[in-house]
């Protein structure tokens, strides 16, 4: 037996008080004995009882009594009656008032202990039950109050949220998301997604992530729409049942017209102070070459020296303004490209060729792989020059303990991969988002002294995507970091000469 009982033997006679200890004890119970009710009242009252075997008429107190004060103050405690042959109608009379059951005397010493058993056996099953019920009704009210608890939470989000089901339905819209998409009434529910934002590509992203295989391990889709004048950051995550059922695709939407409409000025003004600052430093330069070809007369050596390191300042400054036009130029939607048919292996073995010095000073091997029949791609050439040098000076510059930087083009039906790998400091995963941002540096105290505005990945990425292109990386820190960029080729891309990007 798992739990020592301990059951209370009330009668008068010792000996029967006696003949049921011996007949209890063997079997693993605990004993107590009391002579009569007030004396059981009282054992009750200060020891942990289990069971109550009770004589039906005893003097002091008997059974009936016992019962009444039992069953207001100790009700768990099941109390077996003990009757003799004529008094069984009394007994019935105490299984009115609550009494479990009775045996009647003399009793065998089977029936006693089977009456016993059975008796603990039904009490410990009903508080079984009793326990479940409670933890069930505490499970209800911990689910409800949850419940309530993610209604006020969605209910009082600054950001809109959306919930489709798999029937691309939408199930749930919360307040900020009707103020956001200006709707005055909620549309029914569940209701078309239509109903809500006519932007097809949000159907698109949802039907992606409802129908993508599990081996893509797609986690979101973010993307940028635009309701009216406002700008939305739309991020869709699918979220599954407790049987890893897909259910449907929750989407958050985040108000950023206010960071576009302060970049958009931020644009405007680095592009009007940059326009102002290269005409005199153009002036400057012209200035300088006069004076370093001799047209304003002699140099000392010294005066050529600070002249020279004057230029190359200049020169440095007047790339980097030429670099924030370009970029200013590219996001206001509008790049001259004169896309042409290309073969980019030989642009690639130029650049490596122009990279082989910069290289072998920073201990790396900078190797090109590429197999002799690249299909061609519709590209400017000055373009894919820029993406491919800013791709392995960066895989060069942030190597600094030598190592390996491998370019590598293969064909693939439709497109061209070419991957740049290098072996160097790698980029931490919080870091890998944010590198295509304009003036983002990722912090690595080896690299620090690597001069850079982080201009060079912002301008690759809108470069390749003006191609129709897309650039993606994978990167560890310690390990190293690859960039893959995918090109349409020829026979799959259309051209054109100007292009929207
Ligand atoms: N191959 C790479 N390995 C590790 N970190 C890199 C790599 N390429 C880029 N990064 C990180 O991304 C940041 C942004 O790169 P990006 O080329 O845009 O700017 P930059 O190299 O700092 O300056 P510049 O505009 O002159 O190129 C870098 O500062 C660097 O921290
Ligand atoms: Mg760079």
């Amino acid at each position: 037996m798992s739990e020592p009982y301990t059951i209370l033997v009330v009668d008068d006679e010792k000996v029967i008080r006696d003949g049921c200890a011996l007949i209890l004890q063997p079997e693993g119970y605990q004993v107590a004995t009391a002579a009569n009710g007030q004396e059981a009242l009282e054992i009750l009252r200060t020891e942990p009882i289990n069971l109550v075997l009770c004589d039906l008429k005893m003097p002091v107190m008997g059974a009936l009594e016992v019962l009444e004060v039992a069953g207001t103050h100790y009700p768990e405690v099941p109390i077996i009656i003990i009757t003799g042959h004529g008094t069984v109608a009394n007994a019935v009379e105490c299984m009115q008032k609550g009494a479990y059951d009775f045996v009647t005397k003399p009793f065998r010493v089977d029936h006693l202990t089977l009456v016993v058993k059975r008796v603990l056996e039904k009490q410990k099953l009903e508080r079984q039950a009793r326990e479940l019920r409670e933890e069930q009704a505490r499970n209800l009210y911990t689910l409800a109050s949850e419940q309530s608890r993610l209604h006020t939470i969605i209910n009082c989000m600054a950001d809109g949220v959306l919930v489709t089901n798999r029937d691309l339905e939408v199930v749930l819209c919360n307040p900020a998301l009707m103020r956001l998409l200006e709707l005055s009434t909620p549309p029914p529910q569940p209701g078309p997604l239509s109903f809500y934002l006519d932007d097809t590509s949000l159907k698109e992203a949802i039907y992606t992530l409802l129908t993508a295989p599990e081996q893509d391990n797609i986690t979101y889709i973010s993307q940028e729409l635009r309701k009216g004048r406002a700008y939305l950051r739309a991020l869709s995550a699918p979220f599954y049942g407790p049987d890893l059922q897909l259910l449907g695709v929750v989407t958050v939407f985040h108000d950023i017209t206010g960071f576009k409409e302060l970049d958009e000025m931020k644009n405007e003004f680095v592009q009007m102070v940059s326009h102002e600052l290269r005409a005199p430093l153009s002036a400057i330069k012209m200035q300088h070459t006069v004076i370093l070809d001799g047209l304003a007369g002699d140099l000392t050596e010294k005066q050529r020296e600070l002249l020279v390191r004057a230029h190359a300042k200049i020169q440095g400054l007047l790339d980097l303004i030429n670099e924030l036009l370009n970029v200013a130029r590219m996001e206001a939607g509008y790049c001259q490209l004169e896309q042409v048919p290309l073969s980019l292996g030989g642009v690639l073995t130029d650049l490596v060729e122009l990279l082989q010095t910069k290289a072998a000073n920073q201990k790396i091997v900078l190797q090109l792989i590429t197999p002799p029949d690249l299909p061609l791609i519709q590209a400017d050439r000055r373009s894919m020059e820029e993406v491919f040098m800013n791709l392995l000076c960066n895989a060069i510059n942030y190597s600094p303990n030598g190592g390996n930087v491998k370019i590598s083009a293969v064909s693939h039906s439709e497109y061209l991969e070419v991957l740049v790998s290098d072996t160097g400091v790698g980029l931490e995963p919080e870091e890998i988002p944010k590198i295509f941002d304009k003036f983002y540096r990722a912090k690595h105290p080896q690299t620090r002294q690597v001069i850079g505005t982080g201009l060079g990945l912002a301008i690759v990425k809108n470069l390749i995507e003006a191609h129709r292109g897309s650039i993606q990386v994978e990167s560890q820190p310690g390990v190293g970091t690859t960039f893959r960029v995918l090109l349409p080729t020829v026979s799959s891309g259309q051209g054109s000469d100007f292009v929207r990007s």
